[in-house]
């Protein structure tokens, strides 16, 4: 029987989630740089969050018995110097990991594939959770204010939104 259309599309979102981690690594990393503490603990977990995404994806895959295909990974690119940037490089980047989440929930329905639609009701409301947070963090460091003075303030903020987050069991 061949695959389905789902099935590449799955896959792809599989790898998405992949660059994803690696995206926060590569975030986290540039916090580490800059003393920044609180805010790569958040970025950092959020990677390990990234890689059980990807690993649901792949168990959904193993499933079906669908192929599995790594995709190289290209470089993260974290091109900045303000903290506000960073969290808006990220927020931009979770708009697109959604948009492409929306278009699989559209090829499954138009596919009549009833159990990867179900399948991603659970990826459609983690994107809303996490396009809230970041869009959360990029409001109070506005309030903050993003210069040099600042930093200490919005990591120690940050800081206490990775505590509640961790403690509430993740955004
Ligand atoms: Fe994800
Ligand atoms: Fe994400």
């Amino acid at each position: 029987m061949p695959h389905p259309s789902t099935a590449t599309v799955m896959n792809d979102l599989m790898n998405g989630e992949l660059r994803a981690a690696h995206l926060y690594w590569q975030a986290g990393a540039w916090c580490v740089e800059r003393n920044l503490n609180g805010c790569s603990e958040l970025l950092l977990t959020h990677a390990d969050e990234e890689l059980t995404h990807m690993k649901k994806m792949l168990n959904y895959l193993v499933d079906c018995e669908w192929p599995i295909r790594f995709q190289a990974l290209p470089e993260p690119k974290v091109d900045t110097e303000s903290v506000q940037e960073l969290f808006q490089l990220i927020l931009d980047h979770e708009k697109k990991v959604t948009d492409g989440i929306n278009r699989a929930v559209k090829e499954a329905q138009a596919s009549d594939d009833h159990s990867t639609f179900e399948f991603l009701q659970w990826f459609v409301m983690e994107q809303r959770e996490e396009i809230k947070t970041f869009q959360g963090i990029i409001d109070r460091i506005k309030l903050i204010g993003d210069g040099p003075h600042s930093l200490y303030y919005i990591d120690k903020e940050v800081a206490e939104m990775s505590a509640s987050m961790a403690a509430s069991g993740g955004a």
